[in-house]
């Protein structure tokens, strides 16, 4: 059963979805989502873990407005405050494309936080000057069209060709997760993204246990950058997974749910 609770962060209201009881993993979500991209996997937690998902600063339903520009570390810090709140010292924290980033970034703020890291569709490297280029076009689509606009154009390159071909409600569960995050915490996400830094450096200071996942259709970070993420981590296992692309927890729920699980028994 997942439960939905809110807490009150920096003044914001916080909303997060757990499932499971034991040790903690902590799943980040994508942009531009929430914390309801991690059902899926909240349906299958394995007994003795506790999955929780927390919406990131600014994204959910009913999020409050925050100032812009947002760093990726204020995202961080957001995610470490929560776990203050729920009294969780240390867990395997791990996120998805932009959740990646944030969880980057909550390890270089944190590391004693780190039981384990799972990094999934994502990628180390800061933001070339094409890709900010990209963002400040992106600032104008939400601006001018708000969350709907921003999807609309992301959602080819979201999907892999599989789901695009035979997941039409993988495609309107996405859309309605954008639509339902305020502009602003969408438009606070960019500015975090075209600032972060590049974080290669710290892949080979994790000496935790290390997942890497990607969708095989992944064209926004394929598994060729993933292997390389993963020949940069000391302890770390890669999972490419058939037929899902780059939101791979969404479009392979049981095989992204399977290599979780898999990863995390291998802690008890
Ligand atoms: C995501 O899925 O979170 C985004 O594709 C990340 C990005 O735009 O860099």
């Amino acid at each position: 059963m997942i439960r939905e609770a809110v807490v009150t962060i920096g003044g914001r209201r916080s909303r997060y979805l757990e499932a499971g009881s034991g040790w903690p993993v902590v799943l980040l979500h994508a942009f531009p989502l929430n914390a309801d991209m991690w059902r899926p996997q909240l349906e299958r937690v394995p007994d003795g873990w506790r999955y929780v998902a927390p919406d990131l600063g600014g994204f959910g339903p009913g999020a409050g407005a925050r100032d812009e520009p947002v760093t990726m570390a204020d995202l961080a810090a957001d995610v470490g405050a929560l776990l203050d709140v729920l009294a969780i010292d240390q867990a395997v924290i791990g996120g998805l494309s932009m959740g990646g980033y944030v969880t980057l970034a909550l390890f270089r703020a944190a590391r004693g936080r780190f039981s384990g890291i799972i990094l999934a569709d994502t990628r180390p490297q800061a933001d070339t000057e094409e890709g900010r280029a990209g963002r400040r076009t992106m600032l104008d689509v939400v601006r001018e069209g708000g969350p709907a606009a921003v999807i609309d154009q992301m959602l080819p390159k979201l999907l892999g060709d599989t789901s695009r071909r035979e997941r039409p409600a993988v495609e309107a569960e996405v859309r309605r997760m954008a639509t339902a995050n305020p502009a602003s915490g969408i438009a606070g996400a960019i500015h975090a993204m075209m600032g972060r830094p590049d974080s290669t450096d710290l892949l080979a200071k994790m000496s935790c246990p290390a997942l890497v996942l990607v969708g095989e259709e992944d064209t926004l970070t394929p598994p060729a950058d993933a292997e390389a993420m993963q020949r940069l981590l000391p302890r770390s296992r890669l999972v490419i997974l058939p037929h899902a692309g780059h939101l791979s927890n969404l479009e392979t729920p049981d095989a992204f749910a399977s290599a979780l699980a898999d990863f995390t028994s291998s802690f008890m």
